[in-house]
């Protein structure tokens, strides 16, 4: 699966050939190389100021990261980066090194005063990555521990991503979002209850067996 579609991977040309050209200018007077930085766009500051909002709904993260920006506007694909969408509290989320197959490629100059222009979400994250750390991203989605759930026969039976999590890439800053289904007895069961896989499971003709779910 190639995760990563066209205009990204242009982009990515486009770096290494910028990279390679500064690499070849940069011969005779090294101290010219850091004149021509590389400036974010204003959108990505805009996305990763939201992905930073204390006051937007979700928990504040270690890193302002942007699923708008990444998943929406780049088309990274989904299980580009969750790969190991399963049950183990980690496994779905993705690593520094991941991260970094990406952001190690990219260099940014300064501004006039000297301050580098690199954006402080990516400054965090080089950190970790500098300090051997994993990132401590505070989970959004938590089953309790009776719970059994797993990702890959939902995915395999064709459910959406976004339909148990909303639409992710159009979220700066990611929550749990509402989705309120009601019972035919009119008791409203919210996401991640009980009533909430029944609910999934009776329309779809799935197993509503106790020990599907509790053993
Ligand atoms: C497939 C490539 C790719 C991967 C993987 C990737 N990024 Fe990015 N990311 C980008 C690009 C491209 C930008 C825009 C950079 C620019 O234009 O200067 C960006 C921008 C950002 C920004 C600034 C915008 C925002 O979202 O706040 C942050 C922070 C960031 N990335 C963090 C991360 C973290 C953390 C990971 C790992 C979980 C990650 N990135 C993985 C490609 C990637
Ligand atoms: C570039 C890597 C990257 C891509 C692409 C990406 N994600 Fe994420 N995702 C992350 C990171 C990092 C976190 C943890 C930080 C956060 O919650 O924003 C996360 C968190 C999540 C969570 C919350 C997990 C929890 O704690 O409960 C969900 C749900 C999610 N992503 C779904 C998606 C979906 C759906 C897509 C595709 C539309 C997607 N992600 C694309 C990196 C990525
Ligand atoms: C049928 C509903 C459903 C679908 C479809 C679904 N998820 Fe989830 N997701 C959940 C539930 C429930 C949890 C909480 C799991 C737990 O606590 O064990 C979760 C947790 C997560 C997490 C948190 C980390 C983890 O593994 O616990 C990520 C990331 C995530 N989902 C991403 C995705 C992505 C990406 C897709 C599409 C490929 C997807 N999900 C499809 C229901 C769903
Ligand atoms: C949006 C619909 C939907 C929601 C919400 C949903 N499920 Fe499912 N689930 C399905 C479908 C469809 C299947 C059947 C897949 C098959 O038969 O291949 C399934 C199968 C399963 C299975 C058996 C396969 C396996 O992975 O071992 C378990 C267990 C399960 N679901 C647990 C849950 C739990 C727990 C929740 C709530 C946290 C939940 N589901 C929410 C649609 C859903
Ligand atoms: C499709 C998955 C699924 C099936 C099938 C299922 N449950 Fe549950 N059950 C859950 C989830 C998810 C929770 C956690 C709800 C929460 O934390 O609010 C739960 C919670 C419970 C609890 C604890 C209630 C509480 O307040 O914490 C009991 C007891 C329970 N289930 C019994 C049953 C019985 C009995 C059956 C069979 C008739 C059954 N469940 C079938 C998903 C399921």
């Amino acid at each position: 699966m190639n995760p990563i579609r066209s205009h990204w991977r242009l982009l990515v040309a486009a770096v290494t050939a910028a990279a390679a050209g500064f690499f070849l200018m940069s011969l005779p007077a090294p101290q010219q190389v850091s004149a021509q930085p590389r400036t974010p766009e204003p959108d990505l500051l805009a996305a990763q100021a939201a992905a930073g909002d204390p006051d937007a709904p979700g928990p504040m993260q270690p890193i302002p990261f942007s699923h708008a920006w990444h998943a929406g506007k780049y088309e990274i694909e989904c299980l580009y980066c969750h790969t190991g969408t399963d049950r183990s509290q980690a496994a779905g989320v993705p690593s520094v090194e991941l991260c970094m197959g990406c952001h190690s490629q990219f260099q940014y100059g300064n501004d006039e005063e000297g301050n580098t222009l690199e954006p402080e979400g990516i400054q965090v994250l080089k950190q970790y990555w500098e300090n051997k750390e994993p990132i401590p991203w505070q989970q959004i989605h938590r089953l309790p521990e009776h719970v059994q759930f797993r990702h890959n026969r939902h995915v395999a039976a064709g459910v959406e991503c976004q339909t148990c999590h909303g639409p992710v890439e159009t979220m700066d800053k990611l929550y749990l979002t509402e989705d309120t289904v009601w019972w035919p007895w009119l008791l409203p069961s919210k996401k991640l209850e009980m009533g909430w896989c029944i609910q999934c499971h009776r329309e779809n003709e799935a197993s509503q067996d106790c020990l599907l779910c509790h053993y």
